[in-house]
């Protein structure tokens, strides 16, 4: 499973990327104005430097309109950012159908807001490299979000579909070993739950036993 961070914070992807670990970022406008970025120019530029940052890794670019035709001239120019931009395009009919025309013109797109099996089989049907099942908003609601990603993992390896699915709105590290598990292809998480997976109290007490009796030969 890949490890992306869910954020457009420039020290938290640094932070993410010097642990060596991170392949990739994805954003949304909800996280673009956190950071207090305002006006298209501003965006992009964020964007590059984003791209810059991870050297390689794959960084979600979310389109701000609903209509097809705006969809696509709004990607066409997130795409030209940089050659690792993908397209973040919402699951919704226009959606659907911008998806296609991206696949068809080379251009490479995430799916967001996927809350359903049907929403990622069209997405992956359109085209999409990426589908984004919203994990933690599932489960938010009262339903389970690991099911929807087993269910979905399910469904692409009976059908042999290639998208990869990203789960994302994650709240937890145990929601990151728990999408691994399902059969997430990528994880996109905050820092703080990237982290947790670092921890565990036995190994602080078994560092502080070894650094202790360490001094006896030091
Ligand atoms: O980037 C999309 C998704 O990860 C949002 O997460 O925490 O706002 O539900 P959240």
């Amino acid at each position: 499973m890949k490890y992306f961070i869910d954020t457009a914070n420039l020290d938290q992807i640094k932070e993410a990327h010097d642990l060596g670990i991170l392949d990739g970022v994805t954003t949304n406008p909800s996280l673009m104005a956190k950071e207090g970025i305002k006006g298209n120019e501003a965006v992009y530029k964020h964007y590059k430097t984003i791209c810059e940052i991870v050297d390689g890794g794959d960084v979600s670019a979310e389109v701000v309109y609903t209509d097809f035709k705006s969809i696509v001239e709004q990607g066409k120019q997130l795409a030209a950012i940089h050659k690792n931009i993908v397209v973040k395009v919402p699951m919704i009919p226009d959606g659907v159908k911008a998806i296609k025309w991206f696949t068809d013109n080379g251009i490479r797109t995430n799916c967001t807001l996927i809350f359903s099996a049907g929403q990622a089989m069209l997405a992956a049907k359109a085209g999409a490299a990426y589908v984004s099942p919203f994990i933690g908003r599932i489960d938010d609601s009262g339903w389970d979000g690991i099911e929807l990603i087993q269910q979905i993992a399910n469904i692409f390896a009976i059908q042999g579909i290639e998208s990869q699915i990203l789960a994302a709105s994650i709240r937890s590290s145990l929601h990151i070993i728990k999408c691994a598990e399902a059969g997430a292809n990528v994880c996109t998480c905050p820092l703080d739950s990237i982290m947790g997976l670092t921890k565990h109290p036995l190994t602080d007490i078994g560092l502080a036993k070894f650094m202790e009796d360490a001094k006896k030969f030091a």
